[in-house]
């Protein structure tokens, strides 16, 4: 792929260029992304208590009769990790395993050291998700409600829960959403409303699965100035290879397997290609079909 289209690709638009001005903390050193260098609006703060790690080892996930992810064997102890993939090459399989809702067919997975898939109750305290729509997370018709479900399933009384919700919601400007049916939220707000039930449970590893698609350009702004913020460790999933300009690791998967693994310096520009590549084969097969 040439160059001008690689560069191409990492600027296309303004959208993707506000988001990596808010996301990335270092200057991305990918061709086409020079013009966003600049001052970032926020730094990633010192991650002082981050987890032991997640380690995948041979690890196979069949569904429907495939192989969906291939004898994975991975040690994931950074503080900001992608996992970057096409469609359908595995990563919400790959982010449900990592969760410990689904076990692996063969292999094995450790969450800081036990198995999330056995140990329920300790995988709600090490680790959060937030699902790419929020409908499918939220369960519940008010806000306060929803918040107050996962400090309940971590032990805590109903009135306590419900007592620490509304405080969170003081504390973000929002002690009015407390009553509110999740309905009357916009679809940003339930992604913001999922988010602070995810952060009241204290994880310390989190998993975005597309943390941004579909959102407003001022959504994406607030939500990836937050996630900048946090002293968790991250593993972001996504198909967008901007969105992971500066993480420490970018993990590539393809058809269930690891295709690269570095730093994102080297494994976007190669995604990239590969993907022009496929774009353009498809292109073909349309015009001569
Ligand atoms: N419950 C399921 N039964 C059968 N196949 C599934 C199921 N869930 C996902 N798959 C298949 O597994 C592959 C990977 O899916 P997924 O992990 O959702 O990929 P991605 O998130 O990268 O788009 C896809 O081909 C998908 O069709
Ligand atoms: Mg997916």
């Amino acid at each position: 792929m040439p160059q001008a289209q690689v560069q191409w690709v990492l600027t296309l638009g303004w959208e993707r260029a506000l988001r990596q001005h808010f996301l990335f903390r270092r200057t991305p050193s990918l061709p086409g992304m020079q013009r966003l260098e600049g001052r970032p609006i926020c730094t990633r703060p010192a991650m002082p208590d981050l987890s032991p790690g997640i380690t995948l080892s041979s690890a196979s996930v069949r569904l429907g009769g495939r192989l969906v992810l291939d004898g994975l064997s991975l040690v994931l102890t950074e503080g900001r990790i992608g996992i970057l993939g096409r469609n359908g090459s595995g990563k919400t399989t790959l982010l449900r395993l990592l969760a410990g809702l689904i076990a692996p067919d063969s292999g094995q997975v450790r969450l800081d050291g036990f198995d999330p898939h056995s140990d329920r109750k300790a995988a709600l305290g090490a680790i959060g998700i937030l699902f790419q729509n929020p409908d499918h997370q939220i369960l519940f018709p008010t806000v306060e409600e929803e918040l107050a479900f996962g400090l309940a399933q971590q032990g805590l009384a109903q009135p306590q829960a419900l007592a620490r919700a509304g405080a969170v919601l003081a504390a973000e400007g929002r002690a009015h959403w407390a009553k509110a049916p999740v309905s009357t939220l916009s679809q940003g707000q339930r992604h913001y409303l999922c988010l602070l039930a995810v952060l009241l449970m204290h994880p310390r590893t989190i998993l975005l699965d597309e943390p941004l698609a579909g959102l407003d350009l001022p959504t994406q702004t607030r939500l990836a100035r937050r996630f900048a913020a946090l002293p968790q460790r991250l593993i972001t999933i996504t198909h967008d290879p901007a969105t992971l300009a500066t993480a420490d690791r970018v993990l590539w998967l393809e058809a269930g397997r690891i295709a690269a693994d570095g730093p994102p310096d080297r494994v976007l520009p190669a995604f990239i290609a590969e993907m022009a590549r496929i774009g353009e084969q498809d292109a073909d097969a349309d015009l001569t079909g």
